[in-house]
């Protein structure tokens, strides 16, 4: 027995969810009937997501009558609701009329339709001559071209006005019920609580009456091309910049005995890049909130701000400063080797963490002061530069390579939607996934460890010590 709109009133009045999907054929009807869905929209974003097009425009009456027919072939008690494609109401509620009717001949039990007050009339029209009517504001996409593209709406005080009024015009004309897509979660909500009819939202927050997907973003089936390797086009973009940077008579600033040290800030970096993704692990591997996920990346730089306040307070005191970066470099190295290795735990998490962030916390302030010690007052602000380039340059290659490894592990996470949908994906896969990206980080601050016991720097210690204490003597 398919499913009538007193149903949907009744699930309304008493507060159950309506659940709506979109469909476009016999087979996933069949499967969403199985899987319980009640309402089946014959969606015009067939012409997306089935033809291809960029809008839903070129959609036609024809094309909606196929799909509605496969789709009440498929489903045996879903109700169905067929839209009315672009062009086929908006001239005449005759128009109107006679398009509604051929879709609810093909197997349609109500049709849906965009617009506010403007089709008012049009709904009333077609509910007075039997026709359910299911409405649609918002983002309304067959509109794309008025609305500049595909964009929230009712965010200024005036157009949510506007939008409340239109909803209320739907609902007066007749309509059985009316979907709310990409507005403001409280708009959506203010909507909903002044209609006494359903409301179903796509991208307008949790307080509808109900919810519709398009069914192929629901199953991740896009027609557009997946961007896999665009985290290492970004990386080897940078690295190429960085290189045309430094082989341009811009290095001439740097003296040659300074030049390895942008290499090792490079590695220190690609190292510090890992807390971009850090509240990812938290949230997908360790299941904390968004919120707990961003204080937990504290203990990393609390160990950062100690070990940078410590270092530059001993450094004048110590006999072989120039360790300083290779010792903090193999702290982190080895604080991350052990986060790679050892089952997952929050308290490691923290610790380690905070291990980590005293690595390379020595690191970063030293480096900045040396090179621009040794540089010099003229090229101060030309070695400034170069320092802040070999920074950027390592954070986008390390969060591009970090990334990639990641994601590369995890079946498509290489989506926006990794955190959308984290309740699908296996803590275990997941886990496993950023600890090889601990492991690679480990290599890298081990080779930046190896880098910084290279570099020959005692004479630019010494110096940086003389003129720290010629200034000492000069100020007493
Ligand atoms: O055509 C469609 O799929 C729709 C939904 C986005 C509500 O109108």
């Amino acid at each position: 027995m398919r499913h009538t709109l007193a149903h949907f009133a009744k699930l309304y009045r008493s507060g159950e969810r309506l659940v709506m999907l979109t469909c476009y054929d016999a087979s996933f009807a069949r499967l969403c009937d199985q899987a319980g869905v009640e309402i089946l929209l014959v969606g015009d974003s067939l012409g997306m997501v089935v033809q291809g097009h960029d809008s839903t425009l070129p959609v036609s009456l024809e094309q909606m009558e196929y799909h509605v027919a496969m789709v009440a072939r498929g489903a045996e008690r879903p109700l169905i609701v067929a839209d009315l494609p672009f062009a086929s109401y908006q001239a005449s509620v005759e128009q109107a009329f006679t398009s509604a009717a051929r879709l609810m001949v093909a197997g349609a039990q109500a049709v849906k339709l965009e617009g506010g007050r403007a089709m008012a009339d049009t709904v009333r029209f077609l509910v007075e001559r039997g026709i359910p009517v299911c409405g649609h504001v918002g983002l309304v996409p067959q509109s794309v071209h008025q609305l500049g593209g595909y964009r929230v709406q009712g965010r200024t005080e005036d157009s949510a006005r506007e939008l409340l009024e239109d909803a209320r015009a739907i609902q007066q004309a007749g309509a059985a019920m009316l979907v709310l897509e990409a507005i403001p979660a409280a708009l959506a909500k203010q909507v909903t609580e002044s209609l006494a009819i359903p409301t179903i939202g796509i991208g307008a927050g949790g307080n509808c009456s109900g919810q519709v997907l398009v069914l192929y973003d629901m199953l991740d089936i896009y027609p557009d091309r997946k961007a896999r390797f665009a985290l290492l086009i970004m990386g080897a973009l940078n690295v190429a910049f960085f290189f045309l940077v430094t082989r341009t008579d811009f290095i001439d600033v740097l003296p040659p005995s300074l030049r390895p040290f942008l290499g090792f800030y490079l590695l220190v970096y690609a190292g510090v890049a890992l807390v971009f993704f850090l509240p990812i692990y938290l949230q997908l591997g360790h299941r904390v909130s968004a919120q707990l996920s961003g204080l937990l990346l504290l203990p990393i730089t609390v160990g950062q701000v100690t070990a940078s306040l410590t270092v530059t307070r001993v450094v004048r005191r110590m006999r072989d400063p120039q360790r300083i970066p290779a010792i903090g470099m193999s702290l982190s190295s080895a604080a991350l080797l052990l986060l790679g290795l050892l089952p997952p735990h929050m308290g490691l998490v923290i610790g380690l963490g905070f291990v980590t962030g005293l690595g390379f916390g020595t690191v970063m302030a030293i480096n900045q002061v040396v090179v621009q010690t040794a540089a010099g007052r003229a090229r101060l602000g030309a070695v400034t530069a170069l320092n802040s380039l070999a920074r950027s340059t390592g954070g986008a290659v390390g969060a591009a390579l970090f990334g990639a490894l990641v994601f590369a592990i995890i079946p498509d996470a290489d989506r926006q939607s990794l955190l959308q949908r984290a309740s699908e994906y296996d803590v275990e896969l997941v886990v496993r996934a950023f600890h090889h990206g601990f492991l690679f980080i480990a290599a890298l601050a081990a080779l930046a460890a190896l880098t910084a016991s290279r570099i020959p720097r005692v004479t630019l210690w010494k110096q940086q010590v003389e003129n720290d204490e010629r200034r000492v003597m000069n100020d007493e």
